[in-house]
């Protein structure tokens, strides 16, 4: 059997992340799995500022890593190779983590895996092992929404996306509109715990076309618009709160059911359907497509929040599976391969 042990490396966002992990005839074992947010950096400005996380992760790369490899009990010269987040991403971060990575790969002598930090969102749910191919994926954070038919390693298909914000932002700046700080996601889910989902009447923009492109950027200035014309009592401010995750809860339904009724199981007939991202969190929401899930004969898969946010563990795990099906070529790697915003 062949026995794969990578270094990845992820700095894409808000979290400076290394892990170790350990591929045996495509079964995933994480060695360390360390990750440190910049949440606190960034929170007083309700929002990820990216100078500040491109000093961040300049000031926690080394750091962070050396944590992760010094916990997995791995020494540099028994890796086979070093993986890191070439983008998309905040371009500063995406270079700190590039040129990390970089550095210890020549240093080692091992070759270098630039991975696309979707494909490492794409294939987090693998990370469990109980994820064989192919699986349809909710991906819903902060800067991602979009649903992807993840068929191998490499046959990804963008099946629709939002047109303009994403999930995760809408709830922020939502929560920014109502004053609840940062990051808003947990705050309005909080409060809408107690409010009444029907008390307004808020857009669902895309809802009823065909096709799986979602909207959000309407539904939080209409969110905008409610707040600015009353003195908002606190059971109003729940009710809103109740109302726009109610919206949302709507579209991701809708979207993921008609998603599912086309999907194709493949050989062994059964459906599954991924939901990852900071957003998967919700309880609201988790709890709409389980539901969904049910209704459409498929089992909904949703991985442990840690590895639904960002984290270096996929980023590991999709370069020990690049470098396992022979995708990386020479003894540099993808050296020559540069960071993308
Ligand atoms: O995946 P993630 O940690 O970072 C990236 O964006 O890559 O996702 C963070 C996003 C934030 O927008 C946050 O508000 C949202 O996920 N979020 C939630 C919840 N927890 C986090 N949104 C709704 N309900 C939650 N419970
Ligand atoms: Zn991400």
């Amino acid at each position: 059997s062949k026995t794969l042990t990578v270094l990845g490396i992820e700095t894409s966002c808000d979290e400076t992340a290394a892990a170790v992990l350990r591929l045996t005839d495509g079964r995933a074992e994480l060695l360390s799995d360390v990750i440190r947010t910049q949440l606190e950096e960034h929170a007083p400005y309700l929002g990820v500022v990216p100078e500040i996380a491109a000093r961040a992760h300049a000031e926690l790369a080394d750091l962070t890593v050396k944590a992760a490899m010094h916990e997995s009990g791995v020494s540099y010269s028994e890796l086979d190779g070093v993986a890191a987040t070439s983008g998309p991403g905040l371009i500063g971060g995406v270079l700190v983590g590039m040129m990390t990575g970089k550095a210890i790969a020549q240093a080692a002598s091992k070759p270098f895996v630039a991975v696309n930090h979707l494909e490492g969102h794409a294939l987090s749910p693998r990370l469990g092992n109980d994820c064989p191919f192919p699986y349809l994926l909710l991906l819903v954070s902060g800067g991602h929404c979009q649903f992807l038919e993840v068929r191998g390693l490499g046959q990804y298909r963008r099946l629709g996306s939002t047109i303009d914000d994403a999930v995760g932002e809408a709830f922020d700046k939502t929560a920014k509109t109502l004053g609840l700080g940062f990051p808003g996601g947990p705050a309005v889910e909080r409060l809408a715990e107690g409010g009444n989902a029907e008390a307004f009447d808020l857009p669902r923009p895309l809802l009823n076309r065909p096709g799986l492109d979602m909207s959000f950027a309407g539904l939080k200035t209409a969110v905008a618009r409610a707040a600015a014309d009353t003195d908002m009592s606190e059971a109003e401010l729940k009710d809103l709160c109740a109302s726009f995750q109610g919206a949302v809860t709507d579209i991701l339904s809708t979207k993921a059911a008609l998603a599912l009724a086309d999907f194709d199981p493949g050989e062994d007939g059964h459906k599954r359907f991924v939901v990852a991202g900071g957003v998967a969190a919700n309880k609201a929401i988790r709890a709409a497509l389980t539901r969904v899930a049910e209704e459409a004969g498929a089992t909904l898969i949703a991985p442990p929040l840690r590895h639904c946010t960002d984290n270096a563990a996929m980023i590991a795990l999709a370069g020990a599976e690049r470098l396992a099906a022979g995708l990386v070529e020479g003894d540099a790697g993808d050296l020559a391969t540069g960071a993308r915003p």
